[in-house]
């Protein structure tokens, strides 16, 4: 039996993943942005271990999220999920005066693997649009030029994918591998979206409990279960190393 930590477990991806964990008999801590949505979470979900809370667009939440998961214990895998969309009219600055897309998807994961005690596993949600992110690393939170909500959304799909290879790199003893789920039915992907719900969930669960060769694996980008070439630019461990130093700076945290 495995433990494992899903990080926006309140609902879609999140929540079908620590559901399908249960279902095999593995222990799983969710996680919540608030008390209404964890009450809510612990309702629907009761096998739950534990429900964390914290909103990850705030560094301070986050690092409450990171202590709390720390204080429940080691985990074998962490699945970094949590994301916000791609369909935001005009930048929204969080407390920290980022985006909220760059606070969310990008810089709350660099932060809880960089504070919570180190798993054997991590898993990053990407997408597809990853494929269109601008790997220049410029701009990260959208000052200096005009917004487009899809563009910053694929440039955290990017950087996620580059945070996993950056861990791969650095931490060998752990196997820290990116997913593109598919576009999916859930809040995020919206009702017309075409690919197979369930299949979504299920390379980040394989990745973080399975013990298949092909999913022990370090440095790697899955589509359900296979392997797939991810941007050419995550490979690059200067650009690797650039969004690092950046997340250092932003966050004021250094990856251990
Ligand atoms: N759906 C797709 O088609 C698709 C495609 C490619 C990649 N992905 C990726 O898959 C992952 C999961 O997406 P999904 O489709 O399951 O999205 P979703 O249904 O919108 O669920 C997102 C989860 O993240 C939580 N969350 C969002 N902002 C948060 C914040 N500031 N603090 C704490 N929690 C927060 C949400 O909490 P609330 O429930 O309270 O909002 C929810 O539990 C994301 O990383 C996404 O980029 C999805």
């Amino acid at each position: 039996m495995a433990r494992v930590f899903i990080t926006g477990s309140s609902d879609g991806l999140g929540r079908m993943a620590g559901e399908l964990l249960l279902e095999q008999g593995h222990s799983v801590v969710l996680h919540a942005r608030n008390e209404q949505r964890a009450m809510e979470t612990r309702k629907v979900v009761p096998g739950a271990e534990q429900v964390v809370i914290g909103d990850l667009s705030s560094i301070t939440q986050t690092r409450g999220v990171a202590e709390q998961v720390n204080s429940v214990g080691a985990f074998d895998a962490v699945i970094h999920n949590a994301g916000v969309g791609y369909r935001s009219a005009s930048r929204i600055a969080t407390e920290d005066g980022l985006s909220l897309e760059f606070a969310v998807n990008t810089l709350a994961p660099y932060i809880l693997t960089a504070l919570i005690a180190r798993p054997k596993r991590l898993i990053y949600l990407s997408s597809g649009l990853h494929q269109n992110g601008d790997a220049s690393l410029n701009d990260l939170t959208w000052e200096q030029r005009p917004w487009r909500g899809q563009q910053a959304y694929s440039d955290t799909k990017l950087h996620d994918v580059l945070l996993a290879f950056a861990i791969a790199r650095r931490w060998p003893d752990v196997f820290s591998n990116a997913v593109e789920p598919g576009w999916v039915a859930t809040k995020m992907g919206g009702p017309g979206a075409p690919d197979d719900l369930d299949a979504g969930r299920q390379t980040q669960v394989w990745l973080a409990i399975s013990e298949d060769p092909a999913a022990k694996v370090t440095g790697e980008y899955f589509f359900h279960q296979r392997r797939r070439d991810p941007h050419p630019a995550t490979r690059d461990p200067q650009v690797q190393d650039k969004l690092i130093a950046v997340c250092e700076k932003f966050s004021g945290i250094k990856l251990p």
